[in-house]
């Protein structure tokens, strides 16, 4: 049998060599167990004499002492070792910027309503909806064009069929905005500035038109408010919305049943190189129809046109989403082609606000 010392050196060679906690469990039960080395020289104390017990009793206790107290360190030690190791590969950095998978991305109309939103709240208006199947009242009846005038046929109209025997006009798909200016004055009389971004559709297809595309509807009504006032925020917001510093715009004398006078307006631009730049050159692009409400639109949404004035205007959307971001063909905004929304599409994290820039 080895000595005591022989012994002690063998188990803490093996405590120190044990790389982690099952070799170290493998050690404690080899020396400590029920069945280990140790124990079983505890055990054959009985069958000494007295005066040798007493002797080899303390130092078989010292030597168990010692061997515990070695698993115990090492013990801690691997626990530390193991804590380390967790904190060295778990470590992350929260303070690091989102990586942008860019799995899916924003389309560019969902981009631009964001940033025309963003600008016209700055200015004061709200956010106004309304129902994409509209009633023939709403689309027509309310915005002074009445059943039998030429406009009903110029809008190109999609017709909702009705049951037969059912003889009320049908309902139509909303040909513009313009519906939301009456459920916006209805629903909340006057003062009002709100903006009603949305789908509209008319039956035409080629490269500048599909069935189904967006416009903006503006409205401010109030006691004073002129076709200055109507100028000066479309200027600011092409100036916001181009993020140039200044731009130019024409005010053509024009004629919508639902404004008196109308305009139509166009912004200064050039395509010098087949680039179009906003805001210089010698060309001119219609960007949107406007003017001051007309008395009858008042009076039918609830509004007294002796009490209140104000203007009116419907911009399309894919149209300055062409403009401002170069996309050449309409007919792929609606597409779904993954390549062009990958291509074309912002970053879902971008929301757009004027201090921290519209499109980044
Ligand atoms: N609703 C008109 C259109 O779709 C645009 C417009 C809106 C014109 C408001 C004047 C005032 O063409």
């Amino acid at each position: 049998m080895d000595t005591l010392d022989t012994l002690k050196a063998r188990y803490l060679a093996a405590v120190a060599a044990a790389a982690d906690e099952s070799a170290l469990e493998e050690v404690r039960v080899a020396a400590l167990g029920k069945k280990g080395e140790i124990s079983a020289l505890m055990a054959g104390l009985g069958k000494m004499a007295p005066e040798e017990r007493k002797a080899a009793g303390a130092a078989f206790n010292a030597l168990k002492d010692e061997i515990d107290a070695a698993l115990r360190a090492r013990r801690a030690a691997l626990a530390d070792a193991a804590l380390e190791e967790r904190l060295r590969s778990e470590w992350l950095d929260v303070t690091l910027p989102g990586r942008p998978r860019r799995q899916g991305t924003i389309h560019p109309v969902s981009q631009v309503m964001d940033e025309l939103t963003a600008i016209f709240a700055d200015m004061g208006f709200a956010v106004a909806e309304g129902p994409q199947v509209e009633s023939d009242w709403f689309n027509f009846d309310a915005l002074n064009i009445p059943p039998e005038h030429p406009a009903r046929q110029e809008h190109d109209t999609f017709f909702l069929h009705r049951a037969p025997g059912d003889n009320r006009p049908p309902h139509v798909l909303r040909t513009h905005t313009s519906p939301v200016q009456i459920r916006a004055m209805m629903g909340q009389g006057a003062p009002i500035r709100v903006i009603a971004p949305g789908r509209v559709y008319r039956m035409d297809m080629d490269q500048t038109h599909t069935p189904m595309f967006h416009q903006v509807e503006g409205l401010a009504i109030d006691r004073d408010i002129s076709m200055a006032n109507l100028k000066w925020v479309l200027e600011e917001f092409c100036r916001a919305f181009f993020e140039v510093p200044s731009v130019e715009l024409r005010f053509r004398a024009s004629h919508f049943p639902f404004t008196e006078p109308s305009a139509e307006v166009d912004i200064r631009c050039s395509w010098q190189g087949g680039q179009l730049k906003i805001g210089e050159g010698d060309k001119w692009m219609e960007i949107l129809g406007s003017g001051m409400v007309h008395p009858r639109v008042l009076a039918a949404a609830g509004v007294d046109p002796d009490q209140w004035q104000g203007f009116a205007f419907g911009m399309g959307i894919d149209r300055i989403a062409m403009l401002k971001y170069g996309i050449p063909d309409l007919r792929a905004f609606f597409d779904s082609d993954l390549r062009w929304l990958r291509h074309y599409g912002f970053a879902a994290l971008d929301m757009p606000d004027l201090a921290g820039g519209l499109s980044r």
